[in-house]
């Protein structure tokens, strides 16, 4: 069978860029941002981000791009079937991602729900925090959100790759841009929003301590998308004539642009509020809708707002779906089954996670965390990394005169490609094996 592709390379960076763009810069970064140092961590992590990041992008769409393949069978493609535990691996993470992230994207929906029925009307902070707690912890509901968000990822990918993913990311990702320049007018014309910006804009580097550079290093993997085959996955599906290295540097752009935007969009109107913006994860259910609720035409701010982050959700959730599609539709499924059934399974999978913000609250399995927790803390500490550890690598180490070849073509490497080599073969390594060890507490900082 003829192996799909995008219709266009804007296709593809839009697409990439979806995944690249979730919650991960809108609902983590203002707050990782926020608790270690505004603009310090903002300078480390856009270091980090185009340095390792970039490589370990790059280094996904070389091997995609040149194999035409799923992420397991790519690594055999090239004879070396071993390595195929790479991608076997990144399936694996990509339902444990799935199983967390869809339930918090289903709490997205609820929101605009609840924003849009006015159900925070006249609450303060504390009963808003109140409600958050009740919805989060109650069975049945986060459930049947969990279900819808579900259904919806696998609808996109149910159209296939230029007419699912690829027409609802072209879509979606302007509208997207859109709401968030939105909000950021918003934000910063609101009296008072100097202090967040000024909180956000000036370096703090007193915060700044080994582990939170390991943070940013985790958030960027998490942030990118990588090392779990689902850049490799969207790589494959690209011809030859497309300009990777290009490619990779804009999807990293866009999606530093907007963890950077939605920080500026978020902080100064926490600020002008008096409220604090190192809520931890709560800055995004709590602190913002009582932000919304006392800033003028907060109505429509908050339901735009939930709308962001369900679109920024669902363009991540269907690129962790279609790794697993494009391999079982090697395996004899034809598309639709293959949909259709990892998208239950996925489901299934999270259900877990939502009751462990309630009913299941006293089963824990990593570290005294519940499912959720743990399968978030499995993702950041371990799988990524060493996923993300093991593909550079392979393209460092192994493969590298047709990774080479792939990204330059047939003339002299040019030094940027050089320094993408030694960046795969040395820094980035020795940097992800310090996630590792700081993150398994064989190392503590
Ligand atoms: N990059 C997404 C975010 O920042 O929210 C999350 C994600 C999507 C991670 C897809 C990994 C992935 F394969």
């Amino acid at each position: 069978m003829k192996r799909e592709h995008w219709g266009s390379r804007l296709g593809f960076i839009m697409a990439a860029a979806g995944s690249a763009i979730g919650l991960g810069n809108i609902w983590k970064f203002p707050y990782m941002a926020g608790e270690n140092g505004g603009a310090a961590f903002i300078i480390i992590y856009l270091g980090i981000v185009f340095t390792i990041g970039l490589s370990l992008m790059l280094a996904e769409i070389t091997i995609g791009r040149h194999t035409q393949s799923d992420a397991i069978n790519a690594f055999k493609k090239f004879n070396r079937p071993a390595w195929s535990f790479i991608g076997i691996l990144g399936i694996v993470t990509a339902f444990v991602i799935f199983s967390f992230y869809s339930v918090v994207a289903g709490w997205t929906i609820a929101y605009v729900v609840k924003s849009a029925t006015g159900a925070f009307s006249g609450m303060d902070a504390a009963a808003i925090g109140d409600t958050f707690g009740g919805f989060v912890s109650s069975t049945v509901q986060p459930i049947v959100y969990h279900g819808i968000f579900a259904a919806l990822t696998v609808l996109v990918v149910l159209g296939g790759v230029s007419g699912g993913i690829e027409r609802a990311s072209k879509i979606l990702m302007p509208v997207l841009f859109l709401i968030l320049i939105a909000l950021v007018v918003r934000g910063v014309t609101l009296p008072g929003a100097e202090k967040g910006l000024e909180f956000f804009l000036s370096p703090d580097f007193s915060k700044i301590t080994a582990s939170t550079v390991m943070a940013a290093l985790g958030q960027a993997f998490f942030s990118l998308s990588l090392g779990m085959g689902v850049i490799l996955t969207y790589g494959s599906y690209l011809g030859k004539e497309a300009n990777i290295g290009r490619s990779a540097w804009q999807i990293a752009l866009l999606d530093t642009m907007v963890a950077i935007l939605a920080g500026l969009a978020i902080l100064p109107a926490v600020f002008a509020f008096n409220m604090d913006p190192a809520a931890g994860p709560g800055l995004t259910f709590v602190t913002l809708p009582a932000v919304f609720e006392a800033m003028p035409g907060g109505y429509f701010f908050s339901i735009i707002f939930f709308v962001l982050l369900t679109i920024a959700a669902l363009t991540s959730s269907i690129s962790l779906l279609e790794p697993i599609v494009s391999f079982f539709s090697t395996k004899g499924f034809t598309r639709t089954q293959a949909t259709i059934g990892a998208g239950v399974l996925a489901f299934l999978i999270g259900i877990p996670s939502s009751l462990s913000l309630g009913a299941w609250s006293d089963i824990h399995i990593i570290k005294g965390q519940g499912f959720l927790d743990s399968a978030s803390w499995l993702t950041d500490k371990i799988l990524l990394p060493v996923g993300g550890l093991l593909i550079c690598l392979f393209v460092g180490w192994v493969i590298t005169p047709i990774a080479i070849r792939e990204v330059s073509g047939e003339g002299e490497p040019s030094a940027l490609v050089k320094a993408w080599i030694f960046i795969l073969r040395f820094i980035a390594p020795i940097a992800i094996v310090m996630i590792l060890l700081t993150g398994l507490e064989i190392v503590t900082l």
